[in-house]
């Protein structure tokens, strides 16, 4: 069994590259079965979920290959239009791949990806979207079979602005006949990377970024060098692991603007910020002092993703700070851990509030999902003592070598496997 193992108190110094995003680079995988000739995306981190969307390439057919940061696909083998239950049960973004392969191959195939650690997880938004499109969709026992071999541009207003939704839209939106507008779309960043790709292959894609996306269908799809953006939920996590426990920290390949709800509230609690074009500078020297309330909406506003993070960087804060989750329903179940070491968190519905407490004690704790995960980390760091994570796959989904990462700023974390 793989865990990590941190020792508290440490103070950490240095500086740190920070990887590609995740969520940028699930979708653009599912993109370059779009393309005519080879993909290639650099800055691809080593996650699990990376390796989860691979396997659904090589299933399709597709020839893939990875170097240290960069990922090869060639799709020009595609044989397939379907995906087995074990790679969709792998990873429940591979729903990602559904626009996609029903624009490449007129119909697709997959079983529902169904709920995850955080709550249900609707995709009828992604299938109102596809039928709006023409595509013909049937939902029986727990599979969704699409057939849609004549696209049409068409006009779709997203009910809320879902990130995986206009994702999926705008991948079919490209292979339809004509114009297609979406509306209400999702502002992500991630949304506007997929838009970069998709036109450094040749597709008109337009709008990204705000909440009307224009996509006019074309059918020269050419190869195309595309690197991935920094991570920004990672780098959220490092910056609340620093506010935590203590220090100065320079983070490289980050942009930002992306980080601006995040970075604003850790100026409140008293951790200094230096932002350059393309890097962060932070100092924390405790004690911190609480926040104004955070409240996770769809970006431009504070991301869910960030939540757990930061709220594990205020349990020692001076005073209350409440956190908001719009997002989703069960985003607080890493909360039961962080009271093992000492925690002082009220939950109601929605609703937490940190009462900071003195100090934390080390803790042997579970992950209960990624960014929970990750959340405990940056308490343990916080920690007096020694705390051990379990169930740390979860938080290897979207982290790329967390212990050596944080390891080479001074923490003191391990990831060890059990022999045998
Ligand atoms: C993406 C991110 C995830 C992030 C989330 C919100 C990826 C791979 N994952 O997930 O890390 O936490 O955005 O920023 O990019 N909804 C519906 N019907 C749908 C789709 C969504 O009701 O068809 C609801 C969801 O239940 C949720 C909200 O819309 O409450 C937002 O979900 P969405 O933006 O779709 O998140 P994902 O794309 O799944």
């Amino acid at each position: 069994m793989e865990r990590l193992k941190i020792i508290g108190g440490k103070t950490l110094s240095g500086s740190l590259d920070i990887q590609g995003a995740k969520n940028s680079v699930l979708p653009i995988l599912a993109a370059s079965i779009l393309v005519d000739g080879e993909s290639r995306i650099q800055n691809c981190p080593d996650l699990k979920d990376v390796a989860a969307a691979i396997k659904i390439l090589r299933h399709l057919g597709c020839t893939v290959t990875r170097t240290d940061k960069d990922v090869y696909i060639d799709s020009s083998t595609l044989s397939k239009s379907d995906i087995p239950d074990n790679l969709m049960r792998e990873m429940r973004s591979s729903v990602i791949f559904l626009g996609a392969i029903l624009g490449r191959t007129g119909e697709a195939t997959l079983s529902m990806p169904g709920g995850c650690e955080l709550g249900p997880r609707p995709i009828d938004l992604h299938l109102a979207a596809l039928r709006t499109l023409g595509a013909d969709i049937e939902e029986t026992g727990g599979e969704i079979a699409c057939q849609g071999k004549r696209l049409r541009g068409c006009k779709i207003h997203l009910e809320n602005p879902s990130v995986g939704a206009t994702e999926n839209a705008m991948l079919a939106a490209v292979c339809a006949r004509g114009e297609t507008v979406i509306s209400n779309a999702a502002r992500e960043p991630e949304i506007e990377d997929l838009q970069n790709f998709l036109v450094s292959a040749g597709c008109r894609v337009r709008g990204a970024g705000s909440p009307i996306v224009v996509i006019e269908g074309t059918k020269a799809r050419r190869a195309v060098v595309h690197e991935i953006i920094p991570d920004r939920i990672v780098a959220a996590t490092y910056l609340s692991a620093v506010a935590a426990a203590g220090g100065k920290v320079r983070l490289k390949k980050v942009i930002p603007a992306h980080l601006k709800t995040v970075t604003d509230r850790l100026e409140e609690t008293g951790c200094r910020l230096q932002i350059g074009r393309n890097e962060i500078v932070m100092t924390s020297n405790k004690p911190l002092k609480s926040m104004s309330p955070v409240i996770t909406r769809p970006y431009p506003d504070f991301p869910t993703d960030a939540q757990p993070p930061l709220l594990a960087s205020v349990l020692c804060a001076m005073g209350t700070t409440v956190f908001i989750e719009n997002i989703f329903e069960n985003r607080y179940r890493y909360v039961d851990e962080l009271r093992r070491m000492g925690a002082d968190v009220t939950i109601e519905g929605r609703v937490a509030m940190v009462s900071g407490v003195k100090r934390l004690q080390g803790a042997v704790m579970s992950a209960t999902d990624l960014r929970g995960g990750a959340a405990l980390v940056v308490a343990a760091l916080g920690a007096e003592g020694e705390s051990t994570i379990t169930e740390i796959e979860h938080i290897e989904r979207g982290y790329d070598a967390i212990a050596d990462t944080l390891r080479s700023i001074g923490a003191d974390i391990w990831r060890l496997e059990d022999e045998g």
